[in-house]
């Protein structure tokens, strides 16, 4: 805490402004070219906006209706590199021309931090780059940034069925954002986060020299392990290790409404969920449930659960465990890994598995928000009752309680960047959903009651949130100026203890803070 103190102080003499001149774009569009080669043309890759199909391309990776702006001005061009020598010359070329970039892999950042920005800047993107290769025999993949988890998980299952991946449910996010701050999914308890299992990484540095393990050192290596790709650099690929799994993964889904008990059955489920076998994860999800009459509103938790093993087996631990749950054998679903990922985005028992390959390119009609807690001791119910009158004021909104515990408690908290490990009971995903721009405003204000509402149920000092979530509420700096006292309140609620490495990390590899973004991390200066 000290350490953050003194920080503090040094911080508030040195606001840093970055030289917000115009860059001149036909430079920057020169300098591109001059530093490819014929034989990977960039010219291909580069879309102005006098360019018929550049607002296309801009948009059918912003997924956030909210944030994408069609009409930015500040958007000098769409760098959609079909080579590495393309990123390391728009790294080259817009630092010399003062512009800033915004790396884009999957576009799933919730706030639209990869496509906007308030001054000149390009965006780089990396979906061209999404090669994957699957090697059974030393259980490992190489992945692209541009590569989705979708695409990641079908390789998978196409070269081995015993083998898989610890990452998110949604298909559509991308390797780059996603593997970088974290990733955890529904293997979480018994394998960890994404970054438990990454051991190399290809990055191209702010000198535009393409860097790996070895290269960069083993401080860079652990910064891009949860402190998120683009304050260092932008990642070209991964190398990861696969995890063991069984053939044979069961599943259910099953809910409550508030009239059923809901809030009883999750106050125990906050009790044992994180002291389960770490083979079951099981996730409770508040949600709003709208009836056929106009207000006729509740709130049902829907419990989802993926189980390493039998149906026969998860139905004892459920009863011995949770049996106010009422699960019955037919809930239960045995099914491949693979399956388990349709299953968990609800797509039909059956569907075909080719949807996880899925691009959607239309832009999307869906504006949203989400935020995060982290919680470390059980809610009391007067505290999830306040919590659902909040939800009710709301037309569409949900809550995931995801479950902590397994192996989270044994992997020390400086193992990657990724600081929030042991002692959490559940982190908690807010999310709000609507499709009418008019609404924006009153879903914003919701979701920061209910997020006031949540405040003494939650950690305190700081305030943890996830960095895959996120949220510029907790924290952040207009696109071109670095404030340090308020890039240390954001940081300190991502990365916890991990802070102040990471801010030396970031003074080492980008003493100039050329990769910097609103909520980027501070190089940590003269001390
Ligand atoms: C519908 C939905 C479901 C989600 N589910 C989960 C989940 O189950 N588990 C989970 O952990 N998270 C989940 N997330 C959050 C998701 O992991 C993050 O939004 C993640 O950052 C997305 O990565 P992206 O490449 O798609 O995003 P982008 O918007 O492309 O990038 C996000 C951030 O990473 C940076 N970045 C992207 N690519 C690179 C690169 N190559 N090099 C350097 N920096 C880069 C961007 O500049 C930006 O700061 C979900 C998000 C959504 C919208
Ligand atoms: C902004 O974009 C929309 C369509 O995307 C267009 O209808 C509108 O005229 C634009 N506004 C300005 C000020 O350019
Ligand atoms: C890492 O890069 C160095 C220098 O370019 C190279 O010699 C080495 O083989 C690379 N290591 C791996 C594992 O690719
Ligand atoms: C709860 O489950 C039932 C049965 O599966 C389903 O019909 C209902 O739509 C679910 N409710 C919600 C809110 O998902
Ligand atoms: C997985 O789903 C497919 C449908 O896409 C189905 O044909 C197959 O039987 C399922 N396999 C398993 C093991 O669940
Ligand atoms: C993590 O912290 C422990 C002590 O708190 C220390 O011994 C260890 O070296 C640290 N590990 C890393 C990777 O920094
Ligand atoms: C949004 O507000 C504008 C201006 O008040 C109005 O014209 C429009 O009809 C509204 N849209 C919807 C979908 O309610």
């Amino acid at each position: 805490m000290k350490e953050v103190l003194c920080v503090l102080f040094f911080v508030l003499v040195s606001v840093s402004y970055a030289k917000v001149t115009k860059p001149n774009t036909d430079n920057f569009l020169r300098c591109l070219r001059s530093r490819t080669s014929p034989e990977y043309p960039i010219t291909e890759a580069i879309y102005t906006p006098d360019n018929s199909i550049f607002l296309t391309s801009y948009l059918s990776y912003a997924k956030n209706k909210r944030c994408s702006d069609p009409n930015n001005t500040n958007l000098i061009a769409i760098i959609a590199a079909k080579h590495e020598s393309h990123v390391q010359a728009t790294v080259v070329c817009a630092k010399s021309n003062g512009v800033q970039i915004r790396t884009r892999s999957g576009g799933h950042d919730l706030d639209g931090l990869s496509y906007v920005s308030s001054i000149p800047f390009v965006v780089l993107d990396m979906h061209n780059l999404r090669s994957i290769t699957v090697d059974v025999r030393s259980k490992k993949a190489w992945v692209q940034a541009g590569a989705i988890m979708g695409e990641l998980y079908t390789k998978i299952a196409e070269k081995s069925k015993k083998l898989a991946f610890p990452a998110g449910i949604c298909p559509t996010v991308g390797a780059g954002g996603h593997i970088s701050g974290g990733g955890y999914g529904n293997l979480i308890r018994k394998h960890g986060l994404s970054v438990d299992h990454v051991v190399d990484a290809q990055l191209v540095d702010v000198n535009g020299k393409i860097l790996n393990r070895s290269s960069m050192g083993e401080d860079l290596f652990w910064a891009i392990r949860g402190g998120g790709g683009a304050s260092f650099g932008v990642i070209l690929s991964y190398t990861i290790n696969l995890v063991e799994i069984p053939k044979t993964i069961t599943v259910f889904k099953v809910n409550k409404t508030l009239e059923q008990g809901a809030t009883d059955v999750l106050y125990k489920w906050q009790l044992v969920s994180s002291k389960l076998p770490r083979e079951l994860f099981l996730r409770a999800m508040p949600d709003l449930k709208i009836g056929a009459k106009p207000g006729d509103k509740t709130i049902a938790v829907k419990f989802y659960a993926q189980f390493l093993g039998s149906s026969e087996k998860l139905m004892k631990i459920i009863n011995k465990n949770l049996p106010e749950l009422g699960l019955k054998r037919e809930d239960c679903y045995e099914m491949s890994w693979l399956n388990t990922t349709m299953f968990w985005m609800n797509y039909p028992v059956g569907a075909p598995t080719s949807i996880l390959l899925d691009r959607p390119s239309a832009p999307p009609g869906q504006f949203y928000k989400g935020k995060s807690d982290y919680v470390k001791k059980p809610i009391p119910k007067e505290g999830m009752e306040k919590i659902w009158r909040t939800m009710l004021k709301f037309n569409n909104v949900w809550m995931q309680w995801n479950p902590y515990g397994g192996v989270m408690d044994k992997i020390p908290a400086n193992a990657t960047a990724f600081p929030h490990r042991k002692g959490n009971l559940f982190k908690i995903q807010y999310f709000a959903l609507w499709t009418d721009a008019n609404a924006t405003d009153a879903n914003l204000g919701l979701m920061r009651e209910l997020y006031g509402v949540a405040e003494p149920y939650v950690s305190s000092n700081p305030r943890e949130a996830f960095l895959n979530y996120r949220d510029v509420d907790v924290g952040s700096n207009p696109s071109g100026e670095t404030n340090v006292e308020e890039a240390m309140i954001y940081g300190s609620k991502y990365f916890v203890g991990n802070l102040k490495r990471l801010m030396d990390v970031k003074a080492k590899c980008d003493p100039d803070n050329f990769f910097r973004y609103e909520q980027s991390i501070h190089p940590l200066l003269a001390m």
